[in-house]
């Protein structure tokens, strides 16, 4: 179903987007390693779903969403392994197959294989310590032998990648120079949404020890585009099996400005009332998403050096209308709150741009256009300067 509010897995279920597919089955094919980035919400996690759901790979899907946390600057080392071999494991139990790899990893953890398979906590959190970083690179090894022997690629996947920058204690630079030295049936793919960020983790990657002639290949995954997303909206509807009048697509496609995410919630949401007999109401879906948005981007603004300043940022571009140039901002930063120097604002404005908050156009720094993600940043950033004053 195309408003399935999960991350899609299936062709039939992912709207448009062939071409980004075709590249990452293409690059797979070719073992080029690739990054896929763009801003939240845009179907970055369902395109590569889809592109590596096929039977002739073996995938190992390790999301770091589950340790993401923007309250914590470092993640603990073990809080990595953990996660790492718990996709490990989900692969070895789906393909049931991979005895030379759970009897690996059992041997350095000094557990029986039973533990492992049942993955149980119990067992394997304490003894997370002896899994080390090279280990890492031996289990992909493993796994690559495994692949091949089966006649399958190999295909790891990082989704959201630039939290490994966060993780305490491992040299993953080193990790992916031997995987790509030795694993010659793997391909790695990294997605982003704070795109910035991945990139400054792939140059590090590249400039540490130069992958030679050999490049990360990059998809960016874009918006929809106002007749793309009507067309979403109306194939969504029509398998709900909804009648929707086009002045609600029309309105909807204005507000959420061809965000799959957005698309894809609105059309749940309202599907749902409409079958439930509650008023479907699009000020009251929007709000919800509006509101999703506030938390998470209040979350964030709580984790920096200064959440006024950030604040004041946001808010200064809502009031030059959503858009402006540095010296602009600054002058309206200065009139809100005491003295930021203008170099620190320009740093504010790049790590949001660096973070997917902001986008930048030429000189000028622009918020989303969408009114969820619109709203949401600016009403978290007045929150967070009432809350100062
Ligand atoms: N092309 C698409 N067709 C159908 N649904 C999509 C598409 N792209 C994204 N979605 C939906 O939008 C939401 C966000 O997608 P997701 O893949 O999690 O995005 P990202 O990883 O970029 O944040 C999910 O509900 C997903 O089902
Ligand atoms: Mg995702």
């Amino acid at each position: 179903m195309l408003f399935d509010v999960k991350p899609k897995e299936e062709r039939k279920d992912l709207y448009d987007r062939d071409k980004e597919v075709d590249e990452i089955k293409e690059s797979i094919e070719r073992k080029v390693w690739l990054t896929v980035y763009g801003m939240r919400r845009l179907g970055k996690t369902s395109i590569v779903n889809v592109a590596v759901n096929d039977p002739n790979y073996i995938v190992v899907k390790v999301n770091l969403m589950r340790i993401y946390d923007p309250k914590k600057k470092k993640y603990p080392r073990s809080q990595f392994m953990g996660l790492f071999l718990e996709s490990v494991n989900e692969v070895v139990r789906k393909y049931t197959m991979g005895g030379r790899v759970i009897r690996f990893i059992s041997n350095i953890l000094g557990i029986d294989e039973k533990s492992f398979l049942e993955f149980s906590l119990v067992k394997i959190r304490p003894k997370l310590k002896k899994f080390r970083s090279e280990d890492i690179s031996s289990v992909v090894k493993e796994l690559d032998e495994l692949a091949k022997d089966n006649k399958k690629g190999l295909v790891i996947v990082f989704d959201e990648a630039q939290e490994l920058m966060k993780v305490n204690g491992i040299n993953f630079p080193s990790i992916f120079h031997d995987v790509y030295d030795y694993c010659k049936n793997t391909t790695v793919i990294f997605t982003g949404s704070m795109v910035g960020l991945v990139e400054n983790m792939l140059k590090g990657l590249e400039y540490e020890k130069p992958f030679f002639g050999r490049f990360i290949r990059k998809i960016k995954v874009e918006r929809f585009d106002e007749e793309k997303s009507k067309d979403f909206l109306i194939k969504g509807f029509k398998e709900e099996g909804i009648e929707v009048k086009e002045e609600v697509i029309n309105e909807a496609v204005r507000r959420f400005d061809g965000i799959p995410g957005w698309l894809t919630f609105f059309g749940a949401e309202y599907s749902f009332r409409v079958k439930h007999g509650e008023k479907a109401d699009i000020n009251e879906i929007e709000m919800m998403a509006i509101e999703e948005v506030r938390r998470e981007f209040k979350d964030f603004l709580l984790s920096t050096q200064s959440p006024e300043r950030y604040s004041a940022v946001v808010i200064s571009l809502d009031r030059l209308g959503g858009k402006g140039e540095l010296s602009e901002v600054n002058k309206v930063v200065n009139s809100l709150i005491e003295e930021v120097p203008e170099p620190r604002v320009y740093e504010i404005l790049n790590r949001l741009v660096n973070l997917g908050f902001l986008e930048k156009e030429g000189e000028e720094y622009t918020l989303p256009n969408d009114e969820p993600d619109r709203n949401g940043l600016v009403l978290a950033a007045k929150d967070i300067l009432k809350n100062e004053k």
